[in-house]
């Protein structure tokens, strides 16, 4: 199956065209030394080359009749399934447990609070996070299962999201939809030239180790499904100042037609000035532009039965503000915030990649 090279200057799962599934998982260090975060961080290097090119993490089935299986056998034979697995680290492990202040890239801090956000406290932030995406769920979830098991004396997983039903697309893929039923991922940062000016880190973070790294920023968005069901197309449509079939703006007749901000009917803006598109469009916003990797989740049902559904909006930008200038935007005057709301949170400073083998992520720390 698919299988997507581990080592390089860049982490995998950033530029990498998205995979069907995902699992993403933020991690508290529980560990008081240096030391154990050290070990942590060269197994999980180590295991995640071997995942990413398929292998198991170790024996599946010892030799001995009381040995206990060290990788837990789930994904055998299923081959690499396009996995990836990229890892962030939160802004409190620069704190003072590790001794890794000097470490913390320049600007690097929890998100501020923002308008429109109903933030559950137990979705929140986290030490480290993993963002494991496949095209088969249970490889994805394999591989940070057997991460959490390797570390668990020295790691407690805090918050997870299964997403299903990528909701955004990379070069050469069709745009798919959220749950909302619109296409999502039409216009996003792509190519070259916008990684280098949107996505990938240089100097500006003050830390070596983040030349070539990300900033992901994590939100859990909770859909007001029933309320959004039976709202009336036209209202939908221009929500989001775009088509639902053909996902065409509403200034245009075709998905990829850029949208003309300016057009009207009467007087009136085709495109509403508090629509999504209007206020995201990098048109408006001095050029700014961030690359979108999320995924559609469900949890099932709430606690009055009403389908606990969304979106795991994932970021990838160069700096955390461009995300902030962004949601305060949104989160003041989008007319969606009827029907979402932000539950889970998090901003993680992804490191660069690993150049080859021997070396692991953090190396730099210790
Ligand atoms: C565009 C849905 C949250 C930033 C879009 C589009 C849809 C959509 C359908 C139009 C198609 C496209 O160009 O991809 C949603 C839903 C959200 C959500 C359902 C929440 C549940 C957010 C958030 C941000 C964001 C939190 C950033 C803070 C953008 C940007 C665009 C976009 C930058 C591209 C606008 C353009 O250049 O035309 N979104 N979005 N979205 N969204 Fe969202």
């Amino acid at each position: 199956t698919l299988s997507y090279p581990f080592y390089g200057g860049h982490q995998a799962g950033i530029e990498t065209p998205p995979q069907d599934h995902l699992v993403f998982t933020a991690f508290d260090v529980t560990a008081l030394t240096a030391v154990e975060l050290q070990l942590v961080l060269a197994k999980w290097s180590a295991a995640m080359a071997e995942l990413t090119a398929g292998a198991p993490v170790g024996k599946i089935q010892p030799e001995r009749e009381q040995g206990i299986p060290v990788d837990t056998g789930e994904a055998t034979d299923m081959g690499p399934q396009g996995l990836t697995l990229t890892l962030g680290f939160g802004p409190s492990l620069f704190d003072e447990r590790f001794g890794l202040e000097k470490f913390k890239p320049l600007n690097f801090a929890d998100l501020p609070a923002m308008a429109g956000e109903s933030l559950n406290p137990a979705l929140m932030g986290g030490d480290l996070c993993i963002q494991a995406c496949a095209n088969d769920p249970q490889v994805a979830y394999h591989a940070v299962r057997n991460l959490a098991r390797m570390a668990r004396t020295a790691v407690r997983t805090k918050w997870t999201v299964l997403g299903f039903g990528r909701a955004s697309a990379g070069a050469a893929q069709s745009t798919p939809r959220n749950l909302m039923g619109f296409k999502d991922g039409t216009r996003n940062a792509s190519g070259g030239v916008d990684f280098d000016e949107h996505v990938w880190v240089g100097d500006e973070a003050g830390q070596p180790w983040m030349v070539g790294g990300s900033y992901l920023v994590a939100r859990k968005i909770h859909m007001l499904i029933e309320t959004w069901d039976e709202d009336p197309i036209g209202d939908q449509q221009s929500i989001f100042g775009r088509d639902k079939k053909q996902g065409a703006p509403l200034s245009g007749t075709a998905e990829h037609d850029v949208p003309d901000f300016h057009a009207t009917v009467d007087g009136t803006p085709v495109i509403a000035a508090d629509s999504h598109i209007a206020l995201a469009a990098h048109e408006n916003n001095n050029g700014l532009k961030i690359l979108r990797r999320g995924y559609n989740f469900t949890d099932g049902l709430d606690s009055v039965g009403r389908l606990d559904a969304g979106l795991m909006f994932l970021s990838f930008q160069k700096s955390p503000e461009q995300f902030i200038t962004l949601q305060r935007k949104l989160g003041s005057s989008d007319r969606l915030n009827e029907y979402i709301r932000h539950v889970g949170s998090g901003v993680f400073a992804v490191p660069a990649g690993i150049p080859a083998a021997g070396s692991y992520y953090g190396k730099e720390f210790f």
